[in-house]
C-alpha cells in the first residue's frame, strides 16, 4: 500500500459514481419524486427517513442526521477506512486508485508489460506464419486471414523459451509479471503458453493485457488464460468489445457469447457486435461496464447444459442492473449448436433474425422456473413462488418489478395481494429475532443459495437431515459455508428426535448463531406439506452438488494458470466438469 490517492481521483471517481447505485444496491430503495427512501441503516427505525439525492448525489438521515456522500456510506455502512471505501467504489466501475507517490512507478512498470505484453502478440503472429499447421487449423475453422489479423491471432509455438529467444532475457520479470512465463524450481523461466492459438485480449484502448491459448489438438485444458496480473482482471475485462468499438457497434444492442471463436466467427459475418467473458460465469462488473456502452444486451449462450446454466447466472447477475430503460435479452441456441457453428451454418441473416426473437428477462424467467416446476399442483405453484422470490427481490423498483410480480402471481394464482406480499417477503427480516446483531438490519436480503437454501430447510425441519446425501468428498470440503453445515450436521444428529425449537435452543450458543437465525427466519413463499419439504429440500442438495463441483473445476482450471497440471488433476478436472453439469 503506497501513498496518498490524489484529490483529483477522488473527485473524479465521485464524479462517475451514481450515490442511488451505491446505496440501492444495498439497501432496498423506494423513489419518492426526486428523492429515494430507504430504512436508516445507522438507527433504528419503523418508517423510512433516510434519503439519498442524486441530483446532489448526498444521503441525508432526518431522523439521526447521517449524512454524505458515496464513499462516507461506504466506510459506515461497509465499516471501511477511507483508502478502502475508495478502492471498493472504483473497482465497482472498473478503476485502479492511483497513488501519489509511487503512482508514477507503477504506471512506468504498466507501460513495461503493455510493452512486452505488444511483443508477445508481435512474436506470435510471426510464429503463425512460420507453421503452416497452425495456419490449417484456423482455416479449417473458417476463419479468413482478415479476421486473424484484426483480431491479432497468433500461435506459440512447442517449446518451452520461445519468448526468450525472440525477446532476449532482458524482459524476463516483466513477461512473467504479465503471466507469459511461470518460473521452475531452480527460478528459471519458461513459457506459459506452448502449441497454442493466442487470441490477444485487449482493453478498450487496444492495448493486450493477456491471452487465451487454445490447444490444436485435444490437450487439457482446451484453453489456457493469463492469470491476474497489474494489467489484467478477467473479472473485469471483456473479450472483443475494442473490437466492437472499432466497428462502431458497442452502441447496438451488444451479443454476450461464451467463447473467444463465438466472437470471432460473429464479427467474421457481420455480427461486430459480439463480445464474450473470459472463461468465468458474467459478473456484475463486466455487466456494469457493457451497459454503459448499449442500453440492450443479448445472452446467447451455448445449447447445452453448461450453457443454459450459464444463461441463468447471467440473468442473476443482470437482475440487479435492470433499471427502467435497460433490457438483457435470451437467445436460444438449439441443442449441441453454439453461435460460432450456428452462424456458420444459417448464415448472417437467420442468426440476426434469432437475437430478434430472442424473449426478454422477465419471460425467460418465468419460462425457466415454469419448466423446474410443476404449475398445475399447489405444491409446483409453491415452488414456483419459492424460486421467483429472491429473484425479484434482486430487481431494482421500477416497470420490471411490477411487471414479473403480476405475472408471477397470475401463474401461482390464489389471492393476488397476498401472493405479491409473500413474493416481496424476503430471506431475513419478519419475526425480528432476539439476539440478532444491529449490523444486521437493514442489510439487503440475502441471495438465496443452494446451501443456504439447505441449511434453512434444515433449521425449519431438522429432520430432513437424513435426506442430505452428498458424497464424502464434497462433504469434507472447505468450500465457504460448508463447515457451518456440517457443525449444524453435529448440532442436529446429537439431539433425539429433533424439532426446530430445540435445535434453535441448543445453537444459542453456536459462534455463528447470527447467521442461523437469519436463516432460520426464512419460511417459503407458500407452505408446504412434508412431501413438497422433502422435494425442495432434495432439488436443493442436487444444486448445492452442482455448485461444489462447479467449485472444483474452476479452483483447478484457476491452478492451471499458475502451474501445469499433473495427470491425475487434469483427470480430476475432467471428472468434475462432467458431475458439475
Ligand atoms: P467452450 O468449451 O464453449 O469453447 O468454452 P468453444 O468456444 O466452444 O471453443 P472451441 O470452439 O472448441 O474452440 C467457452 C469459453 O470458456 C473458456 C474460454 O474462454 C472459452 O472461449 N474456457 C473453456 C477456458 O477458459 N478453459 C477451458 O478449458 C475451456
Ligand atoms: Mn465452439
Amino acid at each position: 500500500m503506497a501513498g496518498l490517492i490524489p484529490q483529483a481521483f477522488i473527485d473524479d471517481l465521485l464524479g462517475r459514481l451514481d450515490i442511488v447505485d451505491v446505496v440501492g444496491s444495498r439497501l432496498s430503495l423506494r423513489r419518492s419524486g426526486d428523492n429515494y427512501l430507504a430504512r436508516c441503516p445507522f438507527h433504528d427505525e419503523k418508517t423510512p427517513s433516510f434519503s439519498v439525492t442524486r441530483s446532489k448525489q448526498f444521503y441525508h438521515c432526518f431522523g439521526c442526521g447521517a449524512h454524505g456522500s458515496a464513499i462516507r456510506f461506504m466506510m459506515d455502512y461497509e465499516h471501511l477506512d477511507f483508502p478502502e471505501a475508495v478502492e471498493v467504489l472504483a473497482a465497482s466501475l472498473g478503476l485502479d486508485v492511483p497513488r501519489e507517490q509511487g503512482a508514477e512507478r507503477q504506471a512506468e512498470s504498466n507501460r513495461e508489460l503493455f510493452t512486452v505484453l505488444e511483443d508477445c502478440v508481435q512474436v506470435y503472429r510471426r510464429a503463425l506464419r512460420d507453421y503452416p499447421a497452425a495456419v490449417a487449423y484456423l482455416k479449417e475453422r473458417g476463419l479468413s486471414g482478415e479476421i486473424a489479423r484484426d483480431f491479432a491471432l497468433g500461435y506459440a509455438p512447442e517449446g518451452w523459451e520461445t519468448l526468450r529467444d525472440a525477446l532476449g532475457t532482458d524482459d524476463q520479470t516483466s513477461l512473467f509479471s504479465a503471466g507469459m512465463l511461470i518460473r521452475n524450481k531452480q527460478g528459471g523461466y519458461y513459457d506459459r503458453f506452448r502449441d497454442r492459438i493466442m487470441f490477444p485480449i485487449r482493453d478498450t484502448r487496444g492495448r493486450a493485457i493477456g491471452f487465451g491459448g487454445r490447444a490444436l489438438g485435444e490437450a487439457t485444458p482446451k484453453y489456457l488464460n493469463s492469470p491476474e496480473s497489474p494489467v489484467f482482471h478477467k473479472r473485469r475485462e471483456v473479450y472483443g468489445l475494442y473490437e466492437a468499438r472499432q466497428a462502431n457497434a458497442s452502441r447496438q444492442p451488444l451479443v454476450v457469447v461464451e467463447g473467444y471463436m463465438d466472437v470471432i466467427a460473429l464479427h467474421q459475418h457481420g455480427l461486430p457486435n459480439a463480445v464474450a467473458t473470459l472463461g468465468t460465469a458474467v459478473t456484475g462488473d463486466q455487466l456494469k461496464r457493457l451497459f454503459r456502452e448499449t442500453h440492450e444486451l443479448i445472452f446467447c449462450f451455448d445449447g447445452d447444459a453448461a450453457g443454459r446454466r450459464a444463461a441463468w447466472r447471467a440473468l442473476e447477475s443482470a437482475l440487479p442492473l435492470l433499471e427502467d430503460g435497460r433490457e438483457a435479452r435470451f437467445a436460444l441456441i438449439p441443442e449441441g449448436e453454439d453461435p460460432d457453428a450456428l452462424v456458420r451454418r444459417e448464415g448472417a441473416d437467420a442468426f440476426r433474425h434469432r437475437l430478434a426473437q430472442s424473449p426478454p428477462a422477465a419471460e425467460f424467467l418465468l419460462d425457466e422456473l415454469k419448466q423446474q416446476t410443476d404449475a398445475s399442483t399447489i405444491g409446483g405453484r409453491a415452488r414456483l413462488g419459492e424460486l421467483a422470490r429472491p429473484l425479484i427481490a434482486q430487481l431494482p423498483e421500477g416497470l420490471y418489478a411490477e411487471l414479473l410480480t403480476d405475472r408471477l402471481a397470475q401463474e401461482i394464482g390464489g389471492n393476488r395481494s397476498n401472493v405479491r406480499s409473500a413474493l416481496r417477503q424476503t430471506a431475513d427480516t419478519r419475526r425480528a429475532p432476539r439476539r440478532a446483531p444491529d449490523a444486521d438490519s437493514g442489510k439487503p436480503p440475502q441471495r438465496m443459495t443452494p446451501l443456504r437454501l439447505v441449511i434453512a430447510l434444515l433449521l425449519n425441519e431438522p429432520r430432513l437431515e437424513p435426506h442430505l446425501s452428498l458424497p464424502d468428498e464434497l462433504m469434507q470440503s472447505e468450500a465457504p459455508g460448508l463447515p457451518l453445515l456440517r457443525s449444524l450436521l453435529q448440532y442436529i444428529r446429537s439431539i433425539e428426535g429433533p424439532t426446530a425449537g430445540v435445535l434453535m435452543h441448543r445453537l444459542e450458543s453456536h459462534p455463528e448463531l447470527p447467521v442461523l437465525v437469519k436463516l432460520a427466519n426464512w419460511q417459503p413463499a407458500v407452505s408446504l406439506d412434508r412431501a413438497q419439504l422433502e422435494e425442495l429440500f432434495h432439488d436443493a442438495v442436487q444444486s448445492l452438488q452442482r455448485d461444489l463441483y462447479r467449485r472444483c473445476s474452476e479452483s483447478l482450471l484457476a491452478l492451471a494458470e499458475q502451474r501445469e497440471l499433473t495427470d491425475a488433476e487434469k483427470q480430476k478436472l475432467n471428472e468434475v466438469i462432467k458431475k458439475s453439469k
